[in-house]
């Protein structure tokens, strides 16, 4: 079958991106877009994990790996953002047998919240129940070095729009989700543990979401440290809201690739954020390899 077959009309979207399956409801994409999943890999997927800009190395670690590119898989959207890879990647780390997805959609490429977290939708019916989210994250705390780790312990949604706004399917989960522990305690000890246990630098602490796709102004730095912030970044919140809908459990962790704007005299750019990822690389996958077995 040509995806030209299955993928006729763009109906459902106004997103040229956007590939679209032809089933209606959100639900029914999803496991539209599990089952393709499933054509490749009938393995059990305890943990998913999504990798931020610049940590996407952690997937080439992993053995015995499948890849499956975004395109192919119905409902996905692509991946534009250098550091972005955009697949998703079926391997063993150690005896455990994950989901790695190189990359991620955000807000700022012109994707709706719905877009962005349809992969956590995916994940949810391929029978994941732990997500881990990964990001790279400015730091409004000077305490933090570019380099160090922050384990999310709760979050802000600052990007003027909710992942669950409009109908709400009961097969998902509720219509008004409880987010009073959004990232499980349990998760944040043990991501702590094995950082503690690696000499890593780490710590806890609230992650914001902006919308970008600009850096903020020292101002903006500075209402959303007035907000009880420690970190700031672009991705994350929505994935983590959408899990918690599907009762997932989900665990944060932050690479601090920068001071915030305004924290430190010096433009952000793209490159430096990039560089940071690969240069936490090597303890970043390490401390991964050492949190997976204890979560999964
Ligand atoms: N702001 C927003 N997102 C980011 C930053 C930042 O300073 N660094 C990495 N992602």
């Amino acid at each position: 079958m040509t995806s030209g077959e299955l993928y006729c009309c763009n109906v459902f979207s106004e997103n040229p991106n956007v590939m679209r399956p032809n089933s209606s409801t959100l639900y029914e994409r999803a496991q539209e877009g599990a089952r393709l999943i499933r054509t490749r890999t009938s393995a059990d997927l305890p943990v998913a994990i999504v990798l931020g800009s610049g940590l996407g190395a952690f997937a080439e670690d992993l053995t015995g790996a499948i890849e499956i590119p975004y395109d192919e898989i119905p409902g996905f959207a692509r991946a534009t953002v250098e550091g972005h890879a955009g697949r998703l990647v079926i391997g063993k780390a150690g005896e455990i047998t994950i989901a790695a997805m190189q990359g991620r959609f955000h807000f700022y490429e012109g994707y709706s919240l719905e877009e962005v977290t349809f992969p956590v939708r995916v994940l949810k019916l391929l029978g994941v129940r732990t997500l881990v989210l990964t990001n790279a994250a400015g730091t409004l705390n000077i305490e933090y070095t570019p380099g160090s780790l922050m384990v999310i312990s709760d979050h802000l949604n600052l990007l003027g729009d909710h992942p669950l706004r409009g109908a709400n399917d009961e097969r998902f989960g509720p219509r008004f989700p409880d987010l009073t522990s959004v990232y499980a305690q349990r998760l944040q000890d043990i991501v702590i543990d094995e950082a503690n246990a690696l000499g890593l630098e780490v710590r806890r602490g609230i992650y914001a979401a902006l919308s970008g796709p600009s850096y903020e102004t020292p101002a903006e730095i500075h209402m959303v440290r007035t907000l009880g912030a420690d970190v700031v970044g672009m991705s994350t919140v929505p994935e983590a809201i959408v899990a918690r809908h599907m009762d997932m459990q989900v665990a944060g962790i932050s690479c601090i690739t920068n001071l915030a704007a305004g924290v430190s005299d010096q433009p952000i750019d793209h490159s430096q954020v990039m560089a940071i990822g690969e240069r936490v690389r090597g303890s970043f996958t390490a401390l991964l390899k050492r949190v997976i077995p204890r979560i999964a």
